[in-house]
């Protein structure tokens, strides 16, 4: 699969100018199809030199796809000269939306938007790729929380071609339809969904998940069985753990803590004592070098 191939005949987007903030794993692959889309792109982030790092990885992907004859040349400049650097919030100003992949955290997720809003004008949307937290609850913190809106990618981006699209609950009209005209215009199925914990696939998939983590720490069998099993029995892409450490344990656990208190501590929820532990160690996953597996040149060593 190629994460690299633009959109083909996607339908128009009803914005220009799109900001994004935090350009880590999902920021990245949300600018890249921005850009790809037709938008101008500008990223933000708190850490210095974050915003050159993604923009030269998501140089990286179009010039693979250019060395494979799936881009021309003209498409890499083209899309290249449409991500720009936003050194400060108040770069944004221009921006019709802007789109968090921050950490997943309520407060900071909050007060962001609190501040854009200071920047922003008044028809601007916000939206939030949070996996977890309440798109309701954020927007509580908002003068105009009708133009808030959870817009909830998957990883990674460019491959995983659908997005859920979660109004909140005073969330406009309009601003659903624009929201899903992005996401089609991305080249992503876009499957509306409530504002309830986990939306609709981290609701549905998080169970396996967890009882994934279950039958681990119950000795049932070991990490890379489970995964092989649900993968070539059941029909899975990716198993568990592997997905587990590809997103990374410190936004997994977080959104497992997340929907279990959200849900009043319901035991089906309770994520397991086996990521707290592994988050303490620093076994993150991918992102670290070694999770549940142990990555060498970003691939899963098979031991013995
Ligand atoms: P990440 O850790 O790769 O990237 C987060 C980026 O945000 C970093 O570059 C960090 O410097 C920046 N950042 C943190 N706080 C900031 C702030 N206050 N202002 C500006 N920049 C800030 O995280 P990742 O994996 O990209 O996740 C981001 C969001 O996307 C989280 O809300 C997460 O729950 C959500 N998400 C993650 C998925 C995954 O598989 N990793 C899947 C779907 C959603």
């Amino acid at each position: 699969m190629s994460t690299d191939a633009p959109p083909e005949a996607t339908p128009a987007t009803p914005f220009r100018r799109l900001g994004l903030v935090g350009t880590g794993a999902m920021g990245r692959g949300i600018a890249q199809l921005a850009a790809q889309a037709g938008l101008e792109v500008s990223l933000h982030d708190a850490r210095t030199g974050a915003v050159d790092e993604a923009r030269d990885f998501i140089a990286g992907v179009w010039s693979r796809g250019v060395a494979k004859g799936r881009l021309s040349e003209d498409d890499l400049a083209r899309y290249r000269a449409r991500l720009h650097e936003a050194a400060e919030l108040a770069d944004l100003a221009g921006c019709d939306v802007v789109v968090e992949a921050i950490v997943e955290n309520l407060e900071a997720k909050q007060d962001l938007f609190a501040r854009l809003e200071a920047v922003l004008g008044d028809d601007a949307v916000l939206a939030t790729n949070t996996s977890s937290l309440s798109v309701t609850t954020i927007a509580s913190a908002c003068r105009v929380p009708q133009r808030v809106i959870g817009f909830h990618f998957f990883n990674p981006v460019p491959l995983m071609k659908i997005v859920e699209v979660i109004p909140g609950l005073r969330t406009s009209t309009d601003v659903v339809a624009r929201i899903e005209a992005l996401g089609q215009a991305m080249g992503h199925f876009t499957a509306r969904a409530t504002d309830t914990p986990g939306f609709l696939v981290n609701h549905a998939g998080r169970a396996f998940g967890t009882e994934a983590l279950r039958i681990l720490g119950e000795s049932v069998a070991d990490h890379a069985t489970i995964d092989r099993i649900l993968v070539d029995q059941g029909g899975f892409r990716m198993g568990p753990f592997t997905l587990l450490d590809l997103t990374g344990l410190d936004v997994s656990h977080a959104v497992m803590e997340s929907i279990y208190h959200q849900y009043y501590e319901e035991a089906r929820f309770r994520p397991s004592p086996l990521t707290r532990s592994r988050l303490a160690a620093g076994l993150l996953g991918r992102k670290s070098g070694e999770g549940f597996y142990r990555y060498e040149e970003g691939k899963a060593v098979v031991e013995d």
